[in-house]
């Protein structure tokens, strides 16, 4: 096994049918959507997934709700329990019941961020690296609502401040990879945060600006395979070091909406229990 990552073979990714750019809440959202195109990719990644071992329970999304496809956002779920995300854009706040309704189906605990209420959470600001849950903020969650994740399910929290609204989720610009190992673009922090968040990831790959905006940190590895939208040539020897292939898959059309990989699939086997 590549990487000490315990979780990674099964995904929750929602079927795109009403997946489109209409409004803009980060600066990648650009409304020239191929829904046909998109609707194409989106497959291509589950059948790619599936043949790498990966088991990927499909939900619908709604009308109207044009981002469900980004599934990773719905929540923070762990060992069962499911924690909803709480959006910061009036434009995706529909989106949660949706999102409890779907944990429930799933069988998972709903349980709510213990937080006051105006505190904001986005899912895929927050992984679990180790024994620290890790994070950023500060374009979608809030610091409070990465501290309040943290004391729920009993892990140290690394919070770092996120600076470049290109990467406004932590997931566009953080990939931990296990075993100290992770892609980080580090202007994308405040540095003194950056600092505390690499003493615990000794062997990160440092992205530079151009290999950032390919996405490439927004990839999921499964079965010794890193998965994702195209690869800079330095990170790809970067990864094969790390022992990891790489495979590229088409994602252009939800580039244009500031996701790619990693945002379409939510995993569903992060260990953990409520401390
Ligand atoms: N258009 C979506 C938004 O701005 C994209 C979300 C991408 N998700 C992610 N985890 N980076 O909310």
């Amino acid at each position: 096994m590549a990487t000490d990552l315990t979780w990674g073979t099964r995904y929750l990714m929602t079927e795109p049918r009403h997946f489109t750019v209409c409004y803009h809440i980060n600066p990648w959202m650009t409304p020239t959507v191929d829904g046909e195109a998109a609707a194409a990719q989106w497959k291509g990644l589950v059948a790619t997934l599936e043949r790498a071992g990966a088991t990927i329970e499909v939900c619908p999304d709604e009308p109207g709700l044009p981002d469900m496809a980004f599934t990773m956002n719905a929540g923070f779920v762990a060992g069962g329990i499911a924690v909803p995300s709480r959006f910061r854009h009036p434009e995706r706040q529909p989106e949660e019941p949706h999102w409890r309704q779907r944990f429930t189906a799933l069988g998972l605990e709903v349980v709510e961020l213990p937080a006051p209420p105006e505190v904001r959470f986005e899912a895929g600001d927050a992984f679990l690296v180790g024994d620290a849950l890790m994070g950023g903020y500060g374009f979608r969650s809030d610091r409070a609502g990465l501290e309040a994740l943290g004391d729920l399910l009993g892990h140290p929290v690394v919070a770092a401040r996120l600076v470049d609204e290109r990467f406004y989720h932590t997931d566009t610009c953080f990939c931990p990879l296990g075993e100290g190992r992770a892609l980080v673009f580090p202007d994308a922090f405040d540095p003194d945060d950056l600092r505390r968040l690499l003493e615990r990831l000794p062997e990160t790959v440092l992205l530079r600006e151009e290999e950032a905006l390919t996405f490439v940190a927004n990839s999921v590895v499964v079965g010794g395979t890193f998965f994702t939208a195209s690869c800079p040539g330095r990170v790809r020897d970067a990864l094969e070091g790390f022992g990891l292939e790489v495979e590229e898959v088409e994602m252009g059309e939800f580039h244009k909406s500031g996701g790619s990989v990693r945002c379409l699939t939510l995993p569903l086997d992060v260990p953990g229990r409520l401390p």
